[in-house]
């Protein structure tokens, strides 16, 4: 940690969260509570709520929350020393400087100077797309039928045919040979010493969600090759954390993304109306790129070109989707090859049309499955059968691959029954352990939900009611938190119930690292079962309570020193105490 804690409860005081989102979100007062709609997920009625009284916000609908350091966190895309730096000098206050590590201040200024001069490096590649000597290119664009206006929207550019332009411009702007080597916008070798990495190409800026440029695109005039080029990953550009026009599609409000190939895929298909276009940049899509779309949709259609490799992208796409809870469509744009070429001939609503016409990604994926076999021989048609039913096999839930069953039995002209005992049959054969093909990581993650969400359950309940703590306090203390994570947590909450006030949002400022930041921000926001009654409320804390020690119990016995006779002792105390805790009625009264 590099500021005390103080400094941070200080700046998060001095800007309330209210005042703060309200600069980014449209808040309504209702009861005790403001709500908007979320900036983090595409809804249509609001479900994004700001505490005034807890200085917190929480998201029912996409589970984000946490304190002001958080939203802007969130929001900027920043570092928690970015953010309580510009909450800082929001609210004018002071940040020692010398309070950040030489590195890490190092660091951020590198940070900083490649976003400079990547902006600088765009705004010359506009300005000659503009000049005389990029003329060329602007005819380029032109011809592929962009407007003035998209062109200045997107902030397309030119670099020139001289091999070292860019490099000498940044050179007389007073960056070092090594800082522009670092934004990846030059190259060197032993026969033509420093030169521009892009030239004589027509330039997209590629932009974060802050707007900020972290990268460029850049198409060849003509033939040449490669067709493409790219930046390559620097500090401020990861292509797995990135994709092109997510920073104008998040504000499209459409309920789904349209993601494409390329550049030009996107810019004609925003100019043609299509404002919730994206793409990848020169990758493949990863599951990285899911979860980040799964921050703004559930839903996305796949418009990939036409040939064999497009159809393979989209059938990688469709499972990588799947995993993070989206649903995939599939587009299909014959007789073209991609969208761009589609809206230019058939323009947009016939694109519309499509849409409409998409294809559901996994009914897709058996289309083309399809074609592996020969569907005329009986041989075919089982093999193909039997892997359709392994594929089935990857829904967990019962009335999902139902409806699947279903559906393919009408497409397909089979039996519902008969898919069905396909299916059956083939889990079992497979063996019924490996009857859902989830990648380890996901389900050990669940596992772990499962043993820690009593833990979680009974932080919210503590920081919701000090009354509830209270009774908790008498029962559980922070050492039964089963993790390192949970017990600071816990013990910073029972420091606060003991001097009398119990302040969420201030615990936050202790987890300065990203990761944990936002761990402890989701530990508060528990979704607890609306309990009406009061029986209801105490048997659910009862069994919480129970959960917890019981947890706690398991822990401790394995991490006994079997040679320690002290804790054994206190060990069977302790349990003997929980068969009792069983017996009790707690009362919240
Ligand atoms: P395509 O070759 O399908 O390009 O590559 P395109 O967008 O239709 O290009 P135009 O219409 O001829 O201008 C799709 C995407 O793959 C990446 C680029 O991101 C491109 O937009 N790509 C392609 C490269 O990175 N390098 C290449 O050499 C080719
Ligand atoms: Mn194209």
């Amino acid at each position: 940690m590099y500021y005390p804690e103080e400094l941070i409860e200080e700046v998060r005081m001095k800007n309330d969260i209210v005042d703060v989102i309200s600069g980014y979100v449209r808040l309504q007062k209702k009861g005790s509570s403001y709500f908007g709609l979320c900036p983090f997920h595409n809804e249509k009625s609001p479900s994004f709520s700001v505490s005034a009284g807890k200085q917190m916000y929480y998201c029912f609908g996409c589970g984000a929350g946490g304190n002001v350091i958080t939203f802007i966190m969130e929001y900027e895309n920043f570092s928690f020393q970015e953010a309580l730096k510009f909450l800082a000098d929001r609210a004018g206050v002071k940040l020692p400087e010398i309070e950040y590590s030489k590195e890490a201040r190092e660091k951020a200024d590198l940070r900083s100077t490649i976003l400079e001069m990547n902006k600088l490096a765009a705004k010359y590649f506009y300005a000659q797309l503009k000049a005389s000597q990029g003329e060329v290119g602007h005819r380029y664009l032109r011809e592929r039928e962009l407007t003035e206006e998209t062109i200045t929207a997107f902030g397309l550019g030119y670099s020139n045919k001289y091999s070292d332009d860019l490099y000498k411009y940044l050179r007389t702007k007073g960056y070092s040979e090594d800082l522009i080597r670092q934004a990846g916008l030059i190259n060197t070798d032993e026969k033509h010493g420093v030169y521009d990495k892009f030239w004589n190409r027509v330039m997209f800026p590629i932009m974060d969600i802050n707007n900020r440029v972290i990268g460029f695109g850049g198409r060849v005039m003509g033939d040449g090759k490669p067709k493409y080029l790219n930046s390559p990953e620097t500090l401020v550009f990861d292509k797995s954390r990135n994709l092109y026009g997510l920073n104008r599609a998040r504000t499209s409000r459409k309920s789904y993304f349209i993601v494409c190939e390329g550049y030009m895929d996107v810019i004609a298909l925003h100019q043609a109306g299509f404002t919730n276009a994206i793409a990848s940049l020169g990758t493949a899509l990863t599951s990285g790129h899911a979860s980040l779309i799964k921050r703004y949709v559930n839903e996305v259609y796949l418009t990939y070109d036409s040939d064999e490799a497009g159809t393979k992208a989209a059938l990688r796409a469709v499972p990588l989707m799947k995993e993070v809870g989206i649903a995939a469509k599939v587009i299909r744009m014959e007789p073209y090859k991609d969208p761009d070429e589609f809206i230019k001939n058939l323009g947009a609503e016939a694109f519309e049309e499509r849409i409409g016409k998409a294809r559901n990604g996994f009914m897709f994926s058996l289309e083309m499955l399809e074609k592996n076999y020969d569907m005329d021989s009986p041989e075919g048609k089982t093999s193909f059968f039997n892997e359709v039913a392994d594929k089935l096999l990857t829904f967990e839930d019962d009335l999902e691959r139902n409806n699947y069953i279903e559906a393919i039995a009408k497409a397909y002209h089979i039996s519902f029954d008969s898919l069905q005992k396909l299916t059956a049959k083939r889990a079992i054969q497979k063996g019924l352990a490996k009857q859902v093909s989830r990648p380890r990581k996901t389900v050990s993650r669940e596992k772990e939900d499962g043993s820690l969400k009593s833990q979680k359950i009974l932080l919210t309940w503590m920081i919701d009611s000090k009354h509830l703590f209270g009774v908790i306090k008498k029962y559980i203390s922070p050492e039964d938190f089963t993790t390192e994570l949970y017990r600071t947590v816990a013990r910073l909450l029972y420091e606060q119930y003991d001097s009398g006030e119990i302040n969420p949002a201030k615990i936050m400022n202790h987890f300065t690292a990203e990761e944990e930041h936002h761990m402890v921000a989701s530990l508060f926001h528990t979704k607890i079962q609306e309990l009406t009654t009061k029986e209801e409320k105490e048997k659910a804390l009862l069994e919480t309570i129970l959960k917890v020690k019981t947890q706690s119990l398991e822990e401790a016995t394995k991490k006994l020193d079997p040679t320690d006779m002290v804790g054994l002792q206190q060990l069977m105390n302790a349990k003997r105490s929980l068969e009792d805790l069983r017996k009790l009625h707690i009362s919240i009264d």
